[in-house]
């Protein structure tokens, strides 16, 4: 196990690369699935999530290959329809090879997700979907049992506008019979990027991006070769450093057309923000002013960013309150700022951050993938040393970031526990 130490006080300065989104490529690399032949993807980021996306395709019968920044994939072999508990358990977005798998061998057995530290997260949308496009779905001993000779173009509506959701059931309705609309859909970029895949394979998907999605479906696609939509949340974590900092950062290789939610709250919170085509400036002289957010769907601010927001408000001047609408239990690291002399109060889904002049350096445990990065953050700012542990959870979703904050000039290291 490894724990990164970061040593407070120093402004960032300096250019830092955006990789690959993990979530555009997990949905983007289950795709693979739909079609026989070779898929090439680039600009794939190296995170242990992809990792486990890699092992459960290959699990199933594709044949997989990871060559740096690039993955190829080739589903021709494609011959079982199981995905265990155990890698399941590991990584729940798992659960979007079951629209995939149905559409392509007209089965699936896939092990329900479970809960995770944010929240109950359930699939009931995603199975009810599929139902209605005509696949037979059981519940059975924690797995999801699904089958369909064909699926069936259907009307869907979505009582919640779900990201993985949306993903699974457009990979569904591309081999389906007939027309399928996804109404209250969701509208991240990664839905539209999904979208632009399953398009270059052939498929008819219209209006990704907006709450209602046309499906045409079609007997067949064929393999693609495309490059990853770039890490909104990466970028917008490297944004926050900026400010907390009071450094000047530059960030290169993103895509700022689908941050505006993240770029709105930031220049009220004193901000100085230049966007570039595909780079942002960040500079962040001004202080930290106190502003409220409300965590939305997309083009909302997105709830992968509230524990990176609520570090800057533990440090702003005056009062602010951050709701989370999104998942029932992403407080989690508010217990760990505490630790750090952060003054918050949790009521509900809101919490109420009274800004204190200074954290404190201390001993943190990461719980997920977006508080850990919060720890870090924390730890830029905090007065003496921070030890951030478990960061298993860290590599999930960012790749190396503490060389990129090093290479910032963070004092920051990765030690073996
Ligand atoms: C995706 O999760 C992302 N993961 C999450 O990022 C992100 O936080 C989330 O969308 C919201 O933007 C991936 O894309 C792999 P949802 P997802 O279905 O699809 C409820 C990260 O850190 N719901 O949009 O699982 C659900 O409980 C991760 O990278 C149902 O009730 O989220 C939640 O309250 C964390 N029934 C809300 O909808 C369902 O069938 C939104 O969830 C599905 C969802």
């Amino acid at each position: 196990m490894d724990k990164i130490i970061v040593e407070g006080g120093k402004s960032l300065k300096g250019k830092v690369k955006i990789g690959g989104a993990k979530n555009a490529a997990l949905p983007i690399l289950v795709s693979s699935l739909l079609a026989e032949g070779q898929n090439t993807y680039h600009n794939v980021p190296q995170l242990r999530d992809i990792e486990s996306i890699r092992h459960l395709l290959s699990d199933l019968g594709a044949k997989v290959e990871k060559d740096g920044h690039t993955t190829r994939i080739d589903a021709g072999g494609l011959c079982k329809s199981e995905a265990p508990y155990d890698l399941v358990r590991k990584m729940r977005a798992s659960v979007l090879v079951l629209g995939p798998l149905v559409a392509r061998l007209k089965r699936a057995r896939v092990s329900l997700p479970g809960g995770c530290a944010i929240g109950a997260r359930p699939i009931n949308l995603h199975l009810k979907g599929l139902s209605q496009l005509g696949a037979s779905v059981k519940l059975n001993h924690g797995y999801v049992e699904a089958s369909a000779d064909r699926l069936k173009g259907c009307d869907i509506y979505f009582d919640i506008p779900t990201v993985t959701g949306t993903e699974n059931l457009m990979m569904a309705a591309a081999l389906a019979e007939g027309v399928t609309t996804l109404r209250n859909a969701a509208r991240e970029p990664e839905i539209v990027a999904l979208a632009d895949v399953l398009n270059k394979m052939g498929a008819d998907v219209q209006d990704a991006g907006s709450s209602v999605i046309t499906i045409r479906g079609v007997s067949y696609l064929k393999p693609a070769e495309v490059s990853i939509i770039p890490d909104r949340i990466e970028a917008g974590t490297f944004m926050v450093a900026a400010v907390l900092t009071r450094g000047d950062i530059t960030i290169l290789n993103c895509e700022p057309s689908h941050m505006g939610g993240i770029i709105n709250k930031l220049k009220l919170v004193g901000a100085d923000i230049t966007v570039g085509d595909n780079s942002i400036r960040v500079i962040g002289e001004n202080g930290i002013e106190s502003v409220d957010v409300k965590t939305l769907p997309y083009p909302g601010f997105p709830t992968d960013m509230q524990a990176q927001f609520m570090v800057l408000m533990s440090v702003a001047k005056g009062l602010s309150i951050i709701s989370e609408t999104i998942f029932e239990n992403r407080f989690i690291h508010v217990g760990e700022l505490k630790r750090m002399g952060a003054d918050i109060t949790v009521s509900g889904n809101s919490a109420i951050v009274k800004g204190v002049p200074m954290l404190s350096g201390a001993p943190v445990m990461a719980t997920d993938l977006r508080a850990s990065a919060s720890l870090i953050l924390a730890g830029l700012v905090a007065r003496g040393a921070t030890e951030i542990h478990r960061v298993y959870h860290l590599d999930r979703g960012y790749e190396s970031i503490e060389k990129k904050f090093a290479r910032l000039g963070a004092a920051i290291k990765r030690v073996r526990e």
